[in-house]
């Protein structure tokens, strides 16, 4: 069978790297990829978000099937085009995406399914959004509507900064379009975590939990990121609140998406606010979360193109998952200045004496090979990943291995998984554990 990839970052290489295990997968393509990525499959010059020409590549190549890492191209309705041209592909149609793609949509369908998820409010006008703001609790959450890469949510501790929020959305116009409807919702405190769910549109299957670090800075301090580091399992989601998790959110929403007319295919990504009244919605995603399936895929077991395969054709019911019972963690090494500006190009020293470890494995995100030196070419460059008894010893597996890496500017997060740990973490110079 003969494989492509759509995406550029860690979780494409992820993917990539247990699809090409498959003894079913015989040829592997990435479009566009990076530089870790082209050790493992052939790399297609192709924008992750040109739908058309990369239909019109998997039709020349007789591709057999297609996995979309990223959200945008679900959006644009990439499962349509392939769909209309017979072409199989992994992923929720542009009906099914607007779970990601449209806040509104989403939090109006939680609603009328009666599905646990913050009380909410809807406005495509700036001065009924300001007027309501008025009498909102502190604090209170503003969320723009559309996509905006995972930067469209304010939590807003103050009126004045709840008002600013609603001016740089709706009349700044900072997300464009994304921001014009903005989605005002009440804060819920609690604990914070990731499922992701395999959906045929009739039949669902947890993967493990997970959970990531979205802030910059160690102690959640800094901006938000497009995450910095994730460990599997997450031991605050336990087997019954999975199964709570299943029963009152994830089979509730297929079904209700199936009576929508939306046969809903691919994965389903519930971020969760874990409450002491239980699990509430706090956003879908209609892909896997980055890098949080760099924790998840090493401990998956099986073979990932037959389970897709399973997705596409409403076979669920017939797969069983098993897990390595090991914990995974991943610590990011970004650029210097992510998530603002950046430098690129900047040498990666290490990864050949990464590759020999035990347990460990490396998966690229913003890389690039020059001639025979693999450079940074993003924020986020590195995703290293370490798999060991316990969440304690993959961290600390992790770590070391961090420490075999440099390029200039690099940082990361020393903290990660000292939710999980509860004792906490304490970075010592250098960043080790
Ligand atoms: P979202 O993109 O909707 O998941 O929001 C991004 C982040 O904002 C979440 O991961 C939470 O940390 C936080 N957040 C969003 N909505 C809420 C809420 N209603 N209450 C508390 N925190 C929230
Ligand atoms: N790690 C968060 C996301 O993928 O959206």
């Amino acid at each position: 069978m003969k494989v492509l990839v759509v995406g550029s970052g860690g979780r494409e290489h992820a993917l990539i790297w247990k699809l090409g295990q498959s003894p079913l997968v015989k040829e592997l393509y990435a479009a566009p990829g990076n530089g870790g990525i082209a050790e493992l499959a052939r790399i297609v010059d192709i924008n992750a978000e040109d739908v058309d020409a990369l239909a019109e590549f998997a039709e020349d190549k007789d591709i057999d099937l297609t996995v979309v890492g990223p959200e945008t191209p679900l959006a644009k309705g990439i499962v349509d085009e392939f769909e209309n041209r017979r072409l199989r592909i992994f992923g929720p149609t542009k009906a099914g995406a607007r779970l990601e793609s449209s806040k509104s949509f989403t939090k109006q369908l939680l609603k009328k399914l009666n599905v646990p998820t913050p009380a909410f409010a809807v406005f495509d006008d700036a001065t009924a959004a300001r007027a309501y703001m008025k009498q909102s609790a502190l604090p209170v959450v503003v969320k723009a509507d559309g996509l905006c890469g995972g930067k469209g949510v304010i939590i807003a501790t103050t009126q004045s900064e709840a008002l600013g929020a609603i001016d740089l959305m709706m009349e700044d116009k900072i997300f464009k379009r994304a921001g014009e409807r903005v989605v005002i919702e009440e804060f819920l405190p609690g604990e914070e975590a990731s499922i992701f769910v395999l959906t045929d549109g009739k039949h669902a299957i947890p993967l493990a939990p997970a959970q990531d670090y979205k802030r910059l800075q160690d102690g959640d301090k800094g901006p938000n990121t497009g995450g910095m580091g994730a460990y599997s399992p997450a031991p605050v989601v336990t087997d019954e609140m999975m199964t709570r998790i299943m029963n009152s959110i994830i089979l509730p929403v297929v079904q209700g998406l199936a009576k929508e007319g939306i046969r809903y295919k691919g994965v389903l990504y519930a971020g969760l606010m874990l409450t002491s009244e239980g699990p509430y919605v706090l956003e879908f995603n209609a892909r896997f979360g980055d890098p949080e399936l760099q924790v998840v895929l090493p401990r998956l077991r099986g073979d990932l193109a037959e389970l897709m395969e399973a997705c596409i054709d409403g076979k669920l019911d017939r797969v069983t998952l098993s897990w390595d019972a090991r914990s995974a963690a991943c610590v990011v090494l970004a650029s210097g200045g992510y998530p603002g500006e950046y430098a690129i190009g900047k040498p990666i020293r290490g990864l050949d004496a990464v590759k020999k470890m035990e347990d460990v494995l490396c998966f690229h995100a913003g890389t690039k090979r020059e001639g025979s030196q693999m450079v940074t070419w993003g924020g986020r460059a590195l995703n290293v990943v370490a798999l060991d008894d316990g969440i304690d010893g993959a961290v600390k597996r992790a770590y070391r291995a961090v420490e075999a890496i440099k390029f200039e500017g690099m940082q990361y997060r020393k903290d990660i998984a000292w939710r999980a740990l509860k004792v906490g973490v304490k970075a010592k110079a250098g960043g080790s554990v």
